[in-house]
């Protein structure tokens, strides 16, 4: 297991300095965490000022400091996002990481009812922003480096079902809440695969490639087991893998008999895997990305109207 599991990284765009609570903060310095200040010392001012000045971005925290700092960035999120005086790339930092932060712990035990409680504030904020702020989905994609993959794709592909949802589904807000629930834990099954297989930098062998195929129906059977999971989020989790022609998977679903979240759900993910940067390759820009998604509508993969709608909604914000 990489060290990496016992820190969590903070966006230092978070921090407010007379609020921030006391935990030992380290900065990352060529693969190895140093301690910045242990947690008698509170971060001020003027080392927020100078992390800035040295172009650090992120400060670390020992993963069992977490619950505290969760607190307070749950605590603050509300207050942040109304404040006039921040950039929308600052807020979606924010946001980004609480966001982040929250599936982590949803991975961890998606069963306990606070952790579903958090998540739920968290897609109400993601899709306010979202739907109000023309660069927000922008400003999402900074952190993503920083953090494991499987995170930063959660709450992207989220934050995109939710924007589409809310623009062109009438939705009462209880089931946008399961959309958002669904799409943040719609790769879960991912942690029954074996990390040898989901962290290997190249081409993965038939064997391994039908392993991970598998992440879609057991993430689906271990949220349903638990009895906490709607139909709706159920459905983006088993079938956001599912193609409209039906060569998908874990049913092989055809056309409508695939639940309408799942093939927005489907279009969300691909387009956020292609424009993140992987092990194995880089990041196709989002217009590449529409181009190539383009193609694979007309050969069948994509709803044509849900994909047609997707398309618009990404070029606004392209041009945005
Ligand atoms: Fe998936
Ligand atoms: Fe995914």
């Amino acid at each position: 297991m990489s060290k990496d599991r016992f820190w969590r990284a903070i966006s230092v765009d978070c921090i407010n300095p007379e609020l921030f609570p006391k935990v030992s903060l380290f900065l990352k310095s060529g693969g190895n965490y140093v301690l910045y200040k242990s947690h008698e010392h509170s971060f001020t001012e003027a080392d927020r000022r100078r992390l800035e000045r040295s172009f650090t971005e992120f400060i670390y925290v020992r993963t069992g400091d977490m619950q505290t700092v969760n607190e307070y960035l749950d605590a603050s999120l509300t207050d942040v996002l109304a404040r006039e005086d921040l950039s929308s790339e600052a807020k979606g930092n924010i946001l980004y990481q609480s966001s982040v932060n929250c599936v982590v712990d949803m991975f961890e035990a998606p069963e306990v009812a606070a952790n579903l409680g958090r998540s739920r504030t968290l897609i109400k904020h993601l899709l306010a922003f979202v739907a109000s702020d023309p660069n927000a989905l922008k400003s999402l994609g900074v952190i993503a480096a920083n953090n494991l993959y499987i995170f930063s794709h959660s709450v992207q592909v989220t934050a995109l079902c939710l924007l589409f949802h809310e623009k062109h589904f009438n939705l009462p807000p209880d089931e946008l809440l399961d959309v958002g629930i669904g799409s943040l834990l719609h790769d879960y099954g991912m942690t029954f695969i074996s990390s040898e297989v989901m962290d290997k930098p190249d081409a993965l062998s038939k064997i391994e490639y039908y392993k991970v195929k598998q992440h879609a129906q057991l993430g689906y059977e271990f949220m349903e087991r638990t009895g906490q999971f709607s139909t709706i989020a159920l459905n983006v989790i088993r079938h956001h893998h599912e193609r409209y022609d039906g060569n998908g998977y874990p049913g092989g679903l055809k056309g409508d008999a695939i639940s309408r979240s799942a093939q927005v759900a489907a279009i969300c993910d691909v387009f956020c895997a292609l424009t993140m940067d992987r092990v194995y390759r880089k990041a196709c820009s989002q217009a590449e990305a529409l181009t190539a998604m383009a193609e694979e509508t007309r050969q069948g993969a994509f709803n044509p109207e849900f994909f047609t709608i997707f398309a618009e909604i990404i070029k606004e914000r392209i041009e945005a």
